[in-house]
């Protein structure tokens, strides 16, 4: 059998997705019920992060220990990948050793080839170009708050990022229809935008882009890597900030999400972050279940 990777969205069938996703709502319901279930006893998963991180380390590393593996926590800085050893040789040599491969880096390309060297599934905990892990829990979160996203509309205000890529590739296997408002020379990747051009629309304000929506979500104007635009984006995006206000203009049943960290009084008013319509920390903490339903559809066999 094949090895299964979960490097963006498309590396699961809509309808894995959506087991998945409901999946992750019963493993939340065992945790809180404080069932223990450990399935992955023995197992080990290998985090690898060059990028810094809150949620995607805490999440990974708790729902481990929950389903009874280990994970290794690996940073660049003490490792030999940052030293320069190649992708091809780290592959071959952490898969040998561990059951599960977590990365966070930054050019896309070394997930698919670490993949490629890897005799243990691969999972993309962000690159620049994509986070599928948070689309899982951003899905779920919606499933729980108001039920199935298909036929649904989304907007996504703000950076045409890794986020927002996703966003188009949850569009497509989920089915619903994203209305993308982002400045001019801040799309997403015009590839993804071309091959879902029946569900995926670009605006240029905000207000235009929240018509008829069901969900808002933004994320931080630069990200990690991009500091130095900082300032620079601070006014290219002016006028893209979520507020209570967009937020009125859109369906009036749409809640809010921000995959975090937030930075209030940029891409989010302070106030937006606390409205009643902002699930942001309910979001956050499904990266841990939706993760796990992740870990346990990647490493455990399905009963014959
Ligand atoms: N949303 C998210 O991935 O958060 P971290 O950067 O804290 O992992
Ligand atoms: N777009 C952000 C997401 C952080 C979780 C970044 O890549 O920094």
């Amino acid at each position: 059998m094949t090895t299964r990777h979960f490097l963006t969205l498309l590396d699961l069938t809509p309808d894995e997705l959506n087991k998945l996703i409901r999946r992750a709502i019963e493993l939340k319901q065992i945790r809180n019920n404080g069932e223990i279930y450990e399935p992955l006893s023995n197992q080990v998963m290998a985090m690898i992060f060059e990028k810094s991180s809150t949620r995607t380390r805490v999440s990974f590393e708790a729902g481990m220990a929950h389903l009874g593996g280990h994970a290794l926590f690996l940073s660049s800085r003490d490792t030999q990948l940052g030293r320069g050893e190649p992708i091809e040789d780290s592959a071959r040599v952490i898969s040998s050793m561990c059951d599960v491969v977590m990365i966070r880096t930054f050019e896309h390309e070394t997930v698919t080839t670490f993949a490629q060297h890897s005799r243990v599934p691969v999972i993309n905990a962000l690159t620049d170009d994509y986070h599928p892990c948070q689309l899982l829990a951003d899905m779920q979160t919606f499933l729980e708050h108001r039920g199935d996203i298909k036929g649904k509309t989304v907007s996504w205000i703000g950076d045409g990022n890794n986020m927002c890529n996703s966003y188009i590739n949850a569009a497509r296997q989920f089915d619903f229809k994203l209305q993308v408002a982002c400045p001019e020379g801040f799309d997403p990747n015009p590839e993804l935008l071309a091959a879902n051009s029946e569900r995926v629309s670009i605006f240029r304000t905000p207000e235009e882009a929240v018509q008829g929506s069901h969900l808002v979500v933004t994320d931080v104007w630069a990200s990690m890597g991009q500091e130095d635009e900082q300032k620079e984006r601070e006014r290219e995006f002016r006028g893209y900030q979520v507020t209570p206000q967009l937020m009125d203009l859109a369906e009036s049943d749409a809640i809010f999400m921000h995959c975090l960290p937030a930075h209030r009084g940029e891409e989010v008013s302070a106030e937006m972050m606390d409205d009643p319509r902002s699930v942001v920390f309910d979001e956050a903490e499904n990266r841990l279940h939706a993760q796990k339903a992740l870990l346990e559809f990647l490493l455990v066999k399905p009963k014959a």
